[in-house]
């Protein structure tokens, strides 16, 4: 139980006055208590059921758009929007105050509570970072690899994974290796044969491996148990996961046995403010892995994930609207979520089957995919098929042309129209 007279709440209320900090403060706490009132009984979900159109409501995607490509990038809802700008407007009432004088410690540390229960883990273990690229950039400069240590990832991996290690390797003396994932087996393929494929390429000098939960071209979901397992029996020291395009889409287990980092961008399924990231540190690297950013203040944090964030000037209006994405995130249950985007991934999977000119180049099953999902087209070039699709159906989609791919990447989230995806191919058949 927190002590009444530090607690925020116990705070503002203590001898019944009021300072210029606690007027202050009591102005931030009756914003998030009316966000908070806003998703205690939303339209959208009933005791049975959620209505997707009601939730669609909520965002700000113009009428006319068919929004594809949340692979890309997302959409915040509405609410948190709202309680983002009243957050800025509140700081910019006394700038000092509000980046200073502590009163947004209390609230900053709930967002990462609220974010260590997303991802089933401690909130010791939670970095509030910028994106899924920077806390890459703090494992290229700060885990102790060096020469003859090899960094291992696939085709699969985003550059926003991979740059940084290209970019360090030579200054610190260990090499980074990619190897092109087999395409061709992705639609019917399982968990044994990704293990399998992953496997083959760990030599004795792997000591990092780096993985996608789910990649963003063909939306591969990762076994990240036994991925982890796996190199660990093999050597491999330590396993770090991208997690930008599962967070908001899947649920993820970070704490999974042999996973030491993960990083995510909330900023896509979360419907999260961008330029804010989510990143799980395991507390079994926190004296090894040096945070990449030093700041004054940060001695403090020394066994915790915290010591990868960086503590000088932030936004901490956006901080603070990234806990309230969650909580709009919460207001719909995983399996509920989950449901909904099997239903929108084995629609599109049909639509494509019964489609001339296209071929599905994703996993079959909803096990083994996601979301992501890539079609590839047998003619046109697909940069120019999306731009086509934009400016004449303002539907938005990812093209891809990479490893002989010519594919449209498909992204709905739970509040897509199954109708948008119904007029993408449509297009397509007549084109
Ligand atoms: C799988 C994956 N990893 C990393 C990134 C980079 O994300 P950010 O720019 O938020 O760091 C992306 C962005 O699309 C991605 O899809």
């Amino acid at each position: 139980m927190r002590d009444q007279r530090t607690s925020r709440r116990g705070f503002l209320t203590h001898g019944g006055k009021l300072g210029v900090a606690g007027l202050a403060l009591a102005s931030l706490t009756r914003v998030q208590d009316l966000f908070a009132e806003s998703i205690r009984d939303p339209a959208w979900r009933s005791q049975e059921a959620v209505d997707f159109d009601e939730l669609r409501q909520q965002f700000s995607l113009a009428g006319d758009l068919r929004y594809l490509n949340h692979a890309s990038i997302g959409a915040i809802p509405v609410p948190v929007q709202q309680a983002r700008t009243e957050y800025l407007r509140i700081c910019e009432t006394n700038p000092w105050l509000h980046m200073w004088g502590g009163q947004w410690d209390e609230p900053r540390e709930e967002v990462r509570a609220g974010a260590a229960a997303l991802l089933g883990c401690q909130a010791g273990e939670i970095a509030i970072t910028h994106n899924t690229t920077e806390m890459f950039n703090t494992l290229a400069h700060g885990l102790p690899l060096g020469e003859g240590d090899e960094v291992l990832f696939s085709s699969l991996n985003h550059p926003g994974a991979s740059l940084a290690f290209e970019h360090v390797a030579p200054v610190r003396g260990y090499s980074v290796r990619q190897f092109d994932y087999p395409l061709e087996s992705v639609p019917g393929t399982t968990n044994a044969e990704v293990v399998q494929i992953y496997r083959e390429q760990i030599s004795d000098r792997t000591r990092l491996l780096v993985l996608p939960h789910v990649d963003n071209t063909v939306g591969l979901r990762h076994p990240l148990r036994e991925l982890a397992t796996m190199a660990r029996d093999n050597g491999v020291e330590f396993v770090a996961v991208d997690a930008a395009q599962s967070i908001g889409m899947l649920p993820i287990n970070v704490a999974e046995p042999g996973v030491d980092v993960v990083a995510t961008s909330p900023h896509k399924w979360l419907g999260a403010p961008k330029g804010l990231g989510l990143a799980y540190v395991s507390v079994r690297v926190h004296e090894t892995l040096r945070p990449m950013w030093v700041t004054w203040g940060q001695q403090r944090w020394k066994l915790s994930a915290r010591r990868y964030e960086d503590y000088g000037t932030r936004n901490l209006a956006e901080v603070l609207a990234l806990g309230d994405s969650i909580k709009f995130h919460n207001t719909i249950a995983p399996a509920t979520r989950e449901n909904r985007l099997r239903e929108l991934f084995e629609r599109t999977r049909t639509l494509c089957e019964n489609t001339g000119g296209c071929r599905w180049a994703s996993p079959n099953e909803w096990a083994m995919g996601s979301a992501v999902m890539a079609v590839n087209l047998d003619h046109g070039n697909s940069a120019g098929v999306s731009r086509q699709l934009f400016e004449e159906h303002q539907i938005v989609v990812r093209p891809f042309a990479v490893q002989g791919l010519n594919s449209l990447r498909i992204s709905p989230n739970v509040y897509t129209d199954r109708a948008d995806i119904e007029k993408l191919f449509d297009v397509i058949s007549r084109s």
